[in-house]
């Protein structure tokens, strides 16, 4: 693969999704792009440089698929989780009458984030009939939201963070693997969107969280998506991104709350409450 090849592939993957693949990432390439090449009898993926000087959707589409990081799990990081619980009663008391609190996993990958968020808001509103809840999952990967739409997990993922009453209360035994119980799959609804994409259908909502996706992109786009972001967030709204992402020198439309890492508001007054 020569280094146009490579600035190529790159490229394609940095216009559709935003991720940056530098040149000492030239490895993933060699190691998750094979099942592509068989695809799409490729014999090389100095073959795959060529065929992408050519505007081609579904070849586009199989390369960021591939070149995407899914990694995740349960209730990752803890503190995001603690204090969504904790504000919880606080957002739901600044609804307007009859309106659900809404709240969105905006790089939701395998499930995990999603479903840790739908048992949190189950366990903490218990069968408080009073307050409707939607938790929207979304993610630029078809396939991932495939599996992830399946809530079926294995023995190694749900020893990832999930408390072992978290795991019999909202799981079922299914052979090797464990099943997301009907009631808690019914609580998400996931749909495939790009966060580089206008994001205004959407609507606003009381929490956000969106995580280990920024540390994919460069400054401009990071400051681009979390203005799209902070503009997704209710007033009072809060924004949770992971443990190596910031607003800081970023934007200003978001500001960090107060003691809270990883937590973010979108006025000073709010933020420091
Ligand atoms: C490392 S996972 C993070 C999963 C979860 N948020 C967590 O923290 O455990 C990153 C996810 O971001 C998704 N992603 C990458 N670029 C995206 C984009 N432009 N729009 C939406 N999702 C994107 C990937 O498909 C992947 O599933």
């Amino acid at each position: 693969m020569t280094n146009d090849d490579f600035a190529e592939i790159a490229g394609v993957v940095r216009r559709r999704s935003g991720i940056v693949l530098t040149s000492d990432k030239a490895y993933l390439l060699e190691t998750r792009l094979g099942p592509v090449l068989s695809r799409f009898g490729l014999a090389s993926l100095a073959a795959l440089g060529q065929k992408l000087r050519r505007p081609d959707e579904a070849l586009e589409r199989a390369v960021v698929e591939a070149l995407t990081t899914h990694e995740s799990s349960f209730f990752r990081d803890g503190k995001p989780f603690e204090h969504l619980t904790k504000v919880l009663p606080r957002l739901i008391a600044s609804r307007s009458p009859g309106a659900p609190l809404r709240i969105w996993s905006a790089a939701c990958s395998t499930g995990q984030e999603p479903y840790s968020i739908a048992m949190l808001v189950a366990d903490t509103m218990g069968a408080r009939k009073d307050c409707r809840v939607e938790i929207l999952a979304t993610d630029i990967s078809a396939e991932i939201l495939q599996r992830a739409r399946q809530g079926v997990f294995t023995q190694f993922e749900v020893q990832r963070g999930l408390p072992i009453r978290s795991l019999v209360k909202h799981f079922k035994q299914d052979g090797a693997k464990w099943k997301i119980s009907p009631e808690l799959a019914a609580m998400v609804r996931f749909e495939e969107r790009n966060l580089l994409n206008d994001l205004s259908s959407l609507g606003r909502f009381d929490a956000i969280f969106c995580r280990n996706v920024l540390i994919y992109f460069d400054a401009p786009t990071k400051t681009r998506v979390l203005d799209a972001l902070a503009r997704r967030l209710t007033p009072d709204g809060v924004l949770y991104l992971g443990g190596a992402e910031t607003v800081l020198g970023l934007t200003d439309r978001l500001v960090p709350i107060a003691g809270e890492r990883g937590a973010y508001g979108t006025s000073p007054q709010r933020a420091a409450a």
